[in-house]
């Protein structure tokens, strides 16, 4: 079929925008949108996009608002992956390695975890069908020194794959706590290895990825949070090393330098080091980078998930 004339969609285009008021609206969005538009329009007349496809796009982007599945969506197609590989290319730039790599936080945070000093337990419901592990490590800056009042926060899904506060047959802040590190910028927690999770079945995410001849799972990994002032806020994950989805990751947060070792103790090398059951262990340093004015900055904005003290 031959395409649109190519006048007939600049047409468009230029009578949209002959309706924005000079001076009224927001110019970085009027930008943004135009582009969108603009580059909608020309994959619409290049793809052949029918009316009945782009209503069936409508109802997907409806339901997939009424299930709050946006952020799952974004890490899904790759765009929060994009963020972090314009972000760490903005970090290049300017001279800046971060050898703690950022990934993708994805959309399970939940603000106020209860805080401790240096030790935490995760559980709030114990797992009794869990491996024991016992994660730590030091936060450090770029010379390698401790970070004294750094804050390390962490989250992990349960063995059903699900996370407390999205999951509401778990306590509030099961598998989420802060850990504020003391002088020696030394942070333990006590929880249990976590397993890979798929996004909601036939919700919106499972949907476009069935349709995009993809799985929609993750492998087994751990989030964090570390901050400190004067340091870029590091968002990043740990894979649990051996899960054969840690290289196909459909929301590709792995990366080789958040693979740490895990070794399994057995009960009886335990009290070596002053824990009385077999666990799995995994040493991990979280590496700060100093805040910077000219680089991308740590933290962004977006709509997190709260809990009322
Ligand atoms: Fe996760």
């Amino acid at each position: 079929m031959k395409r649109i004339d190519q006048k007939i969609i600049d047409q468009t285009l230029e009578l949209i925008k002959s309706q924005e008021r000079e001076g009224a609206g927001n110019e970085r969005i009027k930008t943004i949108v135009n582009r969108l538009l603009n580059d909608l329009f020309n994959a619409m007349a290049d793809l052949d996009i029918t009316s009945e496809e782009m209503w069936k796009a409508c109802d997907w982007l409806t339901q997939t608002g009424k299930n709050n599945e946006y952020g799952l969506v974004y890490a899904g197609l790759g765009i929060e992956k994009f963020m972090d590989d314009m972000m760490d290319w903005e970090d290049e730039q300017v001279g800046i390695h971060n050898k703690t790599p950022r990934t993708i936080e994805g959309p399970l945070y939940v603000a106020g975890s209860p805080e401790s000093t240096s030790y935490a337990e995760l559980e709030t419901e114990a797992e009794p069908d869990g491996e024991r592990l016992y994660m730590s490590g030091v936060v450090r800056d770029e010379n390698g020194n401790p970070i004294p009042g750094a804050k390390v926060e962490v989250w992990h899904c349960n063995l059903k794959g699900l996370y407390s506060h999205f999951d509401s047959s778990q306590p509030e802040f099961n598998l989420r706590r802060a850990i504020n590190v003391a002088e020696d910028g030394k942070y333990e927690f006590k929880s249990f290895v976590p397993v890979g999770y798929a996004c909601p079945p036939n919700g919106s995410t499972d949907t476009l990825m069935k349709l995009l001849g993809r799985h929609g799972a993750r492998p087994a990994h751990i989030h964090f949070f570390v901050t400190a002032p004067g340091y870029r806020k590091l968002t990043t994950q740990i894979n649990i090393e051996g899960d054969p989805l840690t290289f196909d990751d459909f929301a590709f947060a792995t990366r080789p330098e958040l693979v740490p070792h895990i070794e399994r103790i057995p009960a009886e090398d335990a009290p070596k080091y002053g824990k009385d059951e077999a666990f799995a262990k995994i040493d991990f340093d979280f590496n700060m980078v100093h805040e910077v004015t000219d680089a991308a900055p740590g933290e962004n904005h977006r709509t997190r998930a709260t809990v009322e003290a």
